[in-house]
């Protein structure tokens, strides 16, 4: 025998490492079956390898309908695992909805529904406990995100380009916001301390004395064309529309990272935008993925309690603005108990978000590829390693690519550690999903409903608030010898 006959030889025993379906313990979850009748088993969220999939597919290969089987048999499998669900365009909820009606509906009370377009829920960042991240650093995170807002969504725009001055104007603002001790701080005060005659002193007046004084200084320093952008930018990141400005001013926050540290919380997050609204969603996605990775982050690791998925549908939507965030959650939470299933039409999007988000899901992720565009499959087949093969790499690449362009709707890859397993999908039965969507509409309404804002929440504007404080807006140098003895109590 040659060397590439035992190299045959032995690649034709090693692809039986997917169990045999006799071989299925009952808490198995099956993916899919190859054309031998081997099945391909959907990852256990475990420490002691990495559980996240990256899925790729375009439009119509059944990523959402075959990753969302999965989510909802995890979910009834595994009661203590915690969820954090993204979706963009928002049939991945609707399809949870209708998995979870026929598989389990009395999980449906497992389940927190965020949406801030419509329905909007308790979103007063001023009331977000900060647990051991300081306020410094999350007005920082925020004023990098509202800095971006407008440069990534709408392409560089150079009247409005995030310079540092900027940037360390709306961080110092919204650092006043965080710590003021007044009951109705909202960061909509951001906007008109910028704009409104006295609004820095009187945000001064309403900040501790450590801080206010600082932050007046650097904004009375600032150019009046500086500050209308930074208030431009706070007014579209935070009243951007009147739902999302009662979300800012309501009376307390929802808090991501402690649904996610308690066990068997499924936390829903539509972000499907029916006004088109495009540059808030991205906004609002990175906001709510760090919010929950800061909070898997802060475990200890090796962590021992429950595992939390977070799961991402039209990963390249929100790419551009969460390729940093990605990075990081992919190479750091495994070992906080967390993992990553993103999905995407393809991987020529993720690959412009930025340079280093595909290399890095690609090696820290197992991979489920379906149906393929050309562009896609050229780039996916460009990074997939051969593993144990005589073949040259041109050959498998163009293989894999030829491939890919070719499955049937439902028909995928399984790339584990470089070794591909082709399969067909489990056959889900959609019919039956809406069917029990129907039966359950009540309960489904009930759950969509039951964080959703009340009407008619109430705005105490920056300037009011600063007059019933009892002081007059102060000026910087008078700060350091006036003692706020006539502080009232709030609350
Ligand atoms: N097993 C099945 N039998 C019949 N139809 C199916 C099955 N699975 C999914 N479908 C249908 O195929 C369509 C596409 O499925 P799905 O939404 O999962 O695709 P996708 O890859 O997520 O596409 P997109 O990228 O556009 O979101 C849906 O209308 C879904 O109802
Ligand atoms: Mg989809």
């Amino acid at each position: 025998m040659t060397i590439s006959d035992w190299t045959k030889f032995f690649r034709h025993f090693s692809k039986k490492t997917p169990k045999q379906s006799t071989e299925l313990s009952d808490a198995d979850i099956v993916l899919g079956h190859t054309s031998e009748n081997e099945a391909v088993i959907w990852p256990k969220p475990t420490l002691v390898e990495s559980s996240s999939v990256l899925c790729l597919g375009a439009s119509g290969s059944r990523k959402t309908t075959t990753i969302v089987e999965m989510m909802i048999r995890e979910a009834l499998r595994d009661p203590d695992t915690s969820h954090l669900i993204l979706d963009p365009k928002g049939d991945m909820v609707a399809y949870i909805f209708q998995a979870i009606s026929l598989y389990g509906p009395e999980n449906l009370n497992r389940i927190y529904y965020l949406e801030p377009f419509t329905t909007g829920f308790h979103f007063n960042l001023v009331k977000l406990p900060r647990r051991n991240r300081p306020a410094k650093v999350f007005a920082w995170q925020l004023a990098s995100l509202v800095g971006r807002l407008t440069t990534d969504a709408a392409g560089p725009r150079k009247d409005l380009s995030t310079g540092a001055r900027q940037l360390d104007g709306a961080m110092m603002v919204i650092e006043s916001i965080l710590l003021s001790e007044h009951p109705d701080a909202t960061l909509l005060w951001g906007e008109e301390a910028l704009t409104r005659p006295g609004g820095v002193e009187a945000l001064a007046a309403l900040s501790p004395p450590d801080v206010g004084p600082r932050m007046l200084a650097a904004i009375q320093g600032l150019s009046p064309d500086l500050k209308v952008s930074i208030a431009s930018r706070m007014r579209l990141a935070f009243s951007g529309l009147p739902i999302l400005a009662d979300m800012m001013a309501a009376p307390g926050c929802i808090d991501i990272g402690a649904l996610l540290n308690a066990k068997g919380a499924i936390v829903i997050v539509d972000l499907s935008d029916p006004l088109g609204l495009g540059e808030l969603r991205p906004f609002l996605a990175n906001l709510i993925f760090r919010l929950g990775l800061d909070s898997l982050l802060e475990r200890s690791s090796p962590h021992e309690g429950h595992h939390t998925r977070i799961w991402i549908d039209e990963l390249q939507i929100v790419s551009a603005v969460l390729s940093s965030a990605l990075e990081d959650a992919v190479a750091t939470i495994r070992s906080r108990g967390g993992s990553l299933v993103g999905l995407s039409q393809g991987t020529v999007a993720l690959a412009q978000a930025s340079p280093a988000l595909l290399p890095g899901l690609l090696s820290n992720t197992r991979k489920l590829v379906g149906r393929l565009n050309a562009e896609d499959a050229l780039l996916l087949a460009k990074h997939v390693a051969p593993a144990g093969s005589d073949e040259s790499f041109g050959a498998i690449r163009a293989r894999v690519a030829a491939r890919a362009v070719s499955f049937k709707n439902g028909e995928f890859y399984w790339i584990d550690n470089g070794k591909r397993t082709r399969f067909s999908a489990v056959n889900v039965d959609v019919d039956s999903w809406k069917e029990a969507a129907k039966r359950e509409a009540e309960s489904i309404e009930v759950t969509k409903q039951r964080l959703a804002l009340a009407k008619g929440v109430k705005h105490i504007s920056l300037l009011d608030a600063a007059r019933a404080w009892g002081t007059a807006p102060i000026e910087h140098s008078a700060t350091k010898n006036k003692p706020r003895k006539t502080k009232p109590r709030w609350g």
